[in-house]
C-alpha cells in the first residue's frame, strides 16, 4: 500500500512561552519536527509534506534542509482540519493512505504505524491512533462504538468531554486519502475554540457511510510537547531509553543519570563512561575508549583504547585514532590526532594534524587564530613538544623533532631537528641572596 505523509508543523507553540517555535525546540539535539520526517522516512512514505506556520517557515525550512520535504504555509493557524486541508488542496497526494502526524508528538514507533496500516489493509478509512491515559491530561477523547470502532473524538473544551472517560488521542491519523481530500472540505468551526478541528472527521466519516476505528499505543510514545516542562519530560525519556539501549549493547556507565547523549551518538562496546559527560551531536567512539567525567565532547570521532579526560572538551571535526590519550583542561577543534600521541594537560589544539606517538606537553597552544584567519599545523609522527609552548600556524614541524618548553615557534621545523625559540637564560651569582637581604631590611623597618 502506498503512503504519504503530512506533518503539522504550523501551531504558534503559545505554551512554549518561547520565541523559538515549538517544532524547533530539540530534544537530544534533533528538531522536533525532524522526528516526524525520520518516522515517515522509515514507512517509506511516498512524499513528506511540511505545514509550517507564516513565523516558523523559514526557520522550519533549514532545520529541514536536504530532507527530501514539501512544505506549504498556513498562514493563520485555524487549528489542525484547516492545517491538514492546506495541505491536501496544495499537493494532490496520489498515495492510497494519507499519514497525519504532528510536529510536536516525537516519540511514534514504526510498528506502531505498521498496526494502523495492517487496519487500513482490513478495509478501514480512518485510523486514529490512541492510548490509555495514567493521569487525567487534555488530550481529545475517544468515544468508541462496537467492534471496535471509532464514532466521534471529543476535544477539551466541548460540552461532552468531562463525561467521556475513553482512550485518548494520540493525534495520529491513517486516512483514505481520496475520503480524507472530500470530507477535510465539510469540517465547520462552530465549536468553543472556533477552531477547525481534525478529530472531527470521524463523525464526518460516519455520516457518510465510512469507516474508523483506532489502534492503541503505549501512553509514552504519544508523549505531546506543548510546554518547557513537557519538553523536559521527552528528553527524559529519550535519554533514558538512549541509556538502556547502550547498557544493553555493551557500554558501561557507573551513572548513567548523568551522562547526555545526543540522537546521533555511537559508542561501541567495552567503553566505560565515567560520571558528568556530555556527547553533543557528531560522536562516534570505537570500543575499548574510556571517558572520564566532566568531558564535553561534539562532531568528534574517537578510535579504540583511548583515555579522554577528565575534563576534556573535544569540539567539531576532531578525528582522534586509536590509543590516544587527552587528558585534563585539553581543548581539541578541527583536529587530528593519529594513534599513541599524548596531549595530557593543558593545551588547546585547533586546525591541525598531528602525526602518530606524539607528545604534546603541558600548556601547549595552538596560535591557530591571526585575528581576521584561522591558519593550519601540521606536526608529523614522534615529535616532543616541550611545556607550554606556543605553536603559531601556519607552521609545518618534521618527525622526530623536539620543541624546546616554553618556546613561541612561528617558523617550520625540519625533521629531527631541535627547535628553541625563547630568550636566553642568565644566572647572575650571589644576586638572589643581595636582593633578599635588602627586602628582608625593608620590611623590618615598616614594621616598627
Ligand atoms: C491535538 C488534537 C487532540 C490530541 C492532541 C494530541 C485536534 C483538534 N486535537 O490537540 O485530539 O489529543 O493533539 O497531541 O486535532 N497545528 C498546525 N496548525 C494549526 C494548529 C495546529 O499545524 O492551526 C499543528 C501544531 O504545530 C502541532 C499539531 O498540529 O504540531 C497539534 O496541534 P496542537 O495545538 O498541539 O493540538 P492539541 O491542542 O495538542
Ligand atoms: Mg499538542
Amino acid at each position: 500500500m502506498t503512503v504519504s505523509t503530512i506533518i503539522l508543523a504550523a501551531g504558534k507553540g503559545t505554551r512554549m512561552r518561547s520565541p523559538v517555535p515549538k517544532i524547533l525546540h530539540k530534544i537530544a539535539g534533533k528538531h522536533l519536527v525532524a522526528f516526524g520526517v525520520d518516522l515517515a522516512k522509515a514507512i517509506k512514505s511516498k512524499e513528506i509534506v511540511v505545514v509550517a506556520g507564516n513565523e516558523n517557515e523559514h526557520a522550519t525550512k533549514v532545520a529541514l534542509s536536504g530532507e527530501k520535504v514539501k512544505f506549504c504555509t498556513q498562514k493563520s493557524q485555524l487549528g489542525t482540519g484547516d492545517a491538514v486541508k492546506i495541505a491536501l488542496d496544495g499537493f494532490r497526494i496520489k498515495s492510497k493512505y494519507t499519514l497525519i502526524l504532528y510536529g510536536d508528538t516525537p516519540f511514534i514507533k514504526i510498528n506502531t504505524i505498521k498496526k494502523m496500516i495492517s487496519k487500513a489493509d482490513k478495509g478501514f478509512e480512518f485510523i486514529f491512533l490512541g492510548f490509555d491515559a495514567r493521569k487525567k491530561n487534555s488530550y481529545g477523547k475517544f468515544k468508541l462504538g462496537p467492534k471496535g470502532t471509532l464514532i466521534d473524538i471529543i476535544e477539551k473544551n466541548e460540552p461532552e468531554y468531562n463525561l467521556t472517560d475513553s482512550l485518548s488521542n494520540s493525534g495520529l491519523l491513517l486516512a483514505r486519502s481520496r475520503i480524507l481530500a472530500d470530507l477535510i472540505q465539510k469540517i465547520k468551526n462552530n465549536n468553543a475554540k472556533r477552531e477547525y478541528y481534525l478529530t472531527d472527521i470521524v463523525k464526518l466519516a460516519a455520516k457518510h457511510g465510512h469507516s474508523s476505528t483506532y489502534v492503541q499505543c503505549k501512553e509514552d510514545e504519544c508523549i505531546g510537547v506543548n510546554s518547557q516542562l513537557e519538553l523536559s519530560i521527552a528528553e527524559k525519556k529519550f535519554q533514558d531509553d538512549f541509556r538502556e539501549k547502550l547498557m544493553a549493547s555493551g557500554v558501561s556507565m557507573q551513572s548513567p543519570e548523568t551522562c547526555f547523549f545526543s540522537y546521533d551518538t555511537i559508542i561501541k562496546s567495552g567503553c566505560i563512561l565515567e560520571p558528568n559527560v556530555f556527547f553533543g551531536t557528531g560522536v562516534k567512539i570505537q570500543s575499548s575508549t574510556i571517558i572520564k567525567s566532566y568531558s564535553y565532547i561534539e562532531g568528534t570521532h574517537i578510535g579504540k583504547h583511548c583515555q579522554i579526560g577528565p575534563f576534556a572538551r573535544l569540539r567539531p571535526s576532531t578525528r582522534i585514532s586509536n590509543e590516544v590519550k587527552v587528558g585534563n583542561f585539553v581543548e581539541v577543534k578541527n583536529t587530528i590526532l593519529a594513534s599513541k600521541t599524548k596531549a595530557n594537560h593543558l593545551s588547546y589544539m585547533g586546525d591541525a594534524k598531528i602525526g602518530a606517538n606524539t607528545n604534546i606537553g603541558a600548556g601547549t597552544i595552538f596560535c591557530n587564530y591571526d585575528g581576521k584567519n584561522k591558519h593550519h599545523s601540521t606536526v608529523g609522527d614522534n615529535v616532543f613538544i616541550g611545556s607550554n609552548a606556543s605553536l603559531i600556524a601556519p607552521l609545518k614541524i618534521g618527525n622526530g623533532s623536539i620543541v624546546a618548553a616554553g618556546s613561541a615557534i612561528n617558523r617550520d621545523i625540519p625533521s629531527e631537528s631541535l627547535a628553541i625559540a625563547r630568550p636566553i637564560q642568565q644566572n647572575k651569582h650571589g644576586l638572589g641572596k643581595k636582593i633578599m637581604l635588602k627586602l628582608r631590611k625593608v620590611s623590618d623597618k615598616i614594621k616598627k
